[in-house]
């Protein structure tokens, strides 16, 4: 059985990956099955970088084949901010309001957005592929839903928010289950029967 770490220790992530390359015959480890707690900073400059830069510091430690994600919201009427700077944009709980107040004065037709997924494959020779995915909606003028995590409330995927979604229907349109998607063809065709 072949092993590949996912750079994490989110419950979450882990169900999702597992779910996707458990078929493939490959055992996704946590980083805490893996025996290492490497926690590198993450001071890229794109999304890439940053899933490059956590996949590399847990195959350093492990020399196992590693899987590292990074994500974020890129908002059209910010230039693209927070970008990779998503989870740092205000404090775990205030990112919503915190970009309604920054908005308010965007009208309708400025209010695109898409989020971004990257995640970085470094197999066992160390050598790297990088997958990415988006998604694209609207920022709303409120927080709707209770479901998901982060921007989800004020990210408006046609007429219901994100946070309106199952998880189910988030996970078939979302940023990272596109990037697996494409993971899930390289690795396919790398290690399928
Ligand atoms: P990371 O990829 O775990 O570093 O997450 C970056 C940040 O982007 C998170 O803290 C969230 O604020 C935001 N983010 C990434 N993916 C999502 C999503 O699916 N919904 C809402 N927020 C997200």
């Amino acid at each position: 059985m072949r092993k590949i770490v996912l750079a994490t220790n989110n419950k979450n992530k882990l169900r999702e990956v597992r779910e996707i390359l458990t078929p493939l015959g490959i055992t996704v480890l946590s980083q805490q099955e893996a025996g290492t707690s490497v926690n590198p900073e993450e001071n890229g400059t794109t999304f890439a970088a940053n899933a490059e830069i956590k996949a590399r510091a847990v195959y350093e430690a492990t020399g196992l084949p590693v899987i590292a994600d990074d994500s974020g919201l890129c908002v059209d009427a910010l230039d693209g901010a927070p970008g990779v700077y998503s989870a740092r944009f205000a404090p775990e709980g205030e990112v919503c309001d915190k970009l309604l107040s920054v908005m308010a004065e965007v009208p309708q037709e400025q209010r695109s957005a898409k989020f971004v997924s990257a995640i970085a494959l470094i197999d066992e020779y160390g050598s790297l592929t990088v997958c990415e995915g988006e998604c694209h909606g609207m920022i709303g003028y409120e927080k709707r839903g209770t479901n998901g995590f982060g921007y989800d409330p004020v990210f408006m995927y046609g007429d219901r928010s994100f946070a309106e979604l199952s998880a189910d229907e988030k996970n078939a349109v979302s940023h990272r289950a596109n990037a697996l998607k494409k993971l899930y063809d390289v690795l396919k065709e790398r290690y399928g029967e």
